[in-house]
C-alpha cells in the first residue's frame, strides 16, 4: 500500500487529539496537516493544545511542532493532503458546508461528525457491517462533480457496541426488537474528570439527541443502496435511554432483544464467536482480529478492564441470558474515542484505500 498524506480537522480536540495519537505510527496514512478553529490557527499544535491533551501516550513529536493551519482555509489544507479526517464542534449547517468544500476540492473527508450522518448518498459505515456502502460514493461524486471528492461518516459511537453484536443475529433468526440503555463515557462529550468536575459522583440522564441516533443510526447501516442513495432499514424497532455517566472512557450498554425465530443461547455465542468481517477479510491495519469477545464472568464487561481489548477496536460482550418480557439480555461494551470515534474514522479510512476510493 502506498502512503498517504492526511490531515486533520479539529485536531486540537478530543477526538481530534485519537487521530493524532493513532496515525504516530500507522502504516498507510502519515500526518502531514493539523487544522481547527481560528483561536489555534497559527500556533504550533503545542501551544494551541496547552495544557488540553488528554491522550494516555505522549504528544508525538513530529505533530507538537506543526503549525495549526485555520480549518475553513480549504485549499491551504486541501492542497497539502490526500485526504482528511474531520471532527469539529460546531453547528450542524456549517460542518455540512465545511465538509462539502473539502470534497469540493477534490480532498475526500472521512468524518465523524453527524451533519452528514442522514445524507442519502454519504455512506455511513462500520466496515464489519456495511462496507457495501462505500459504493454509494460514484453517485455522490456525481451530484457534487468531483472526480475524487467525496465525503464518508462513521456512525454514533453510542451504537458501537450493540448494534456489531445484533447484527450477526439478524439474517438466521430476525431481530424483532431491541430496547437498550447505554451509559456513556464522559470522553463522548470531549471532556475529562478535571474539564467536567460535576460528572464525579454523578450520573446525568440526558444527552442531547443521542437517544434518536441510537434507534436511527442502526437502520442506515442495515439499510440498502437503491438509486444511488442509501434506503433505511424498516425494522427492527429499537427503543433507547441514554445515560452520561462518571467513566472516563468505554460506553457500557444494557440490551434487550427479541427475535422472530428465538436461537438458542449457544447458538448466539456461536454467531458471536465466529463472526468476521471484511475488515478481517481485508487485514486492514486497525481491524481487531476477534471482533466480538464473550466474556463468561459474571461481572464483565466492565469499563475500567475491557475497553482498550485490541486496541480499543474489538466489542466485548457479556450476561447472556433469557429475559422474562424480552427473549434475550446482555451487556456490551466499546471503546468511545477508539471505535466509536476516531478509531472506527481510521478502520473506515482504510477500506475506502484498499477499495481505491483515495486514489
Ligand atoms: N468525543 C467523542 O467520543 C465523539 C464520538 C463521536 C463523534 N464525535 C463528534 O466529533 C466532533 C468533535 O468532538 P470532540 O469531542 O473532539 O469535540 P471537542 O473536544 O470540543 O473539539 C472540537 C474541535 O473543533 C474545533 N473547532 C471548534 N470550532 C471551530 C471552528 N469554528 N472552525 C474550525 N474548527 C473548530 C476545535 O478547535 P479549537 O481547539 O481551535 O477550538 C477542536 O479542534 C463532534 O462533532 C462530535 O459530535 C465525538
Amino acid at each position: 500500500m502506498r502512503e498517504y498524506k492526511v490531515g486533520v480537522v479539529g485536531a486540537t480536540g478530543m477526538v481530534g487529539q485519537r487521530f493524532v495519537s493513532l496515525l504516530e505510527n500507522h502504516p498507510w496514512f502519515r500526518l502531514t496537516v493539523v487544522a481547527a478553529s481560528p483561536r489555534s490557527a497559527g500556533k504550533t499544535y503545542r501551544e494551541a493544545i496547552g495544557d488540553r491533551w488528554a491522550m494516555p501516550t505522549p504528544m508525538p513529536k513530529a505533530a507538537a511542532d506543526m503549525v495549526v493551519l485555520n480549518a475553513s482555509d480549504v485549499q491551504a489544507v486541501a492542497q497539502q493532503v490526500d485526504f482528511v479526517f474531520c471532527a469539529v464542534d460546531m453547528k450542524k449547517e456549517e460542518i455540512k458546508a465545511l465538509e462539502d468544500a473539502y470534497a469540493k476540492a477534490e480532498c475526500p473527508v472521512v468524518s465523524n461528525n453527524s451533519a452528514h450522518r442522514f445524507t442519502e448518498d454519504v455512506p455511513m459505515v462500520v466496515p464489519e457491517i456495511n462496507p457495501q456502502h462505500i459504493e454509494v460514493i460514484a453517485s455522490q461524486r456525481k451530484r457534487l462533480g468531483t472526480k475524487r471528492g467525496f465525503v464518508a461518516v462513521k456512525s454514533n459511537c453510542s451504537l458501537q457496541s450493540y448494534v456489531p453484536a445484533l447484527h450477526p443475529l439478524m439474517e438466521d433468526f430476525g431481530v424483532s426488537k431491541c430496547l437498550v440503555c447505554t451509559y456513556q463515557a464522559i470522553s463522548g462529550a470531549g471532556k475529562t474528570f478535571e474539564t467536567w468536575p460535576e460528572m464525579v459522583d454523578n450520573c446525568i440522564p440526558f444527552i442531547g439527541g443521542e437517544e434518536e441516533k441510537s434507534e436511527q443510526e442502526p437502520l442506515k447501516l442495515w439499510g440498502h443502496i437503491e438509486n444511488g442513495k442509501i434506503v433505511s432499514a424498516q425494522s427492527p424497532a429499537i427503543t433507547a435511554q441514554c445515560l452520561r455517566v462518571p467513566v472516563s472512557d468505554g460506553h457500557t450498554a444494557a440490551v434487550f432483544v427479541s427475535f422472530d425465530k428465538k436461537p438458542t443461547k449457544e447458538q448466539i455465542l456461536e454467531k458471536w464467536a465466529n463472526f468476521s468481517g471484511e475488515a478481517q477479510a481485508l487485514q486492514l491495519p486497525s481491524a481487531p482480529k476477534q471482533f466480538l469477545h464473550y466474556f463468561e464472568e459474571e461481572n464483565r464487561p466492565q469499563a475500567k478492564l475491557d475497553r482498550n481489548l485490541e486496541n480499543g477496536m474489538a466489542i466485548s460482550i457479556g450476561r447472556l441470558r433469557e429475559d422474562t418480557q424480552y427473549d434475550y439480555k446482555f451487556v456490551c461494551l466499546s471503546h468511545n474515542t477508539l471505535r466509536g470515534a476516531a478509531g472506527g474514522a481510521v478502520l473506515l479510512a482504510e477500506l475506502l484505500a484498499a477499495k481505491g476510493y483515495l486514489e
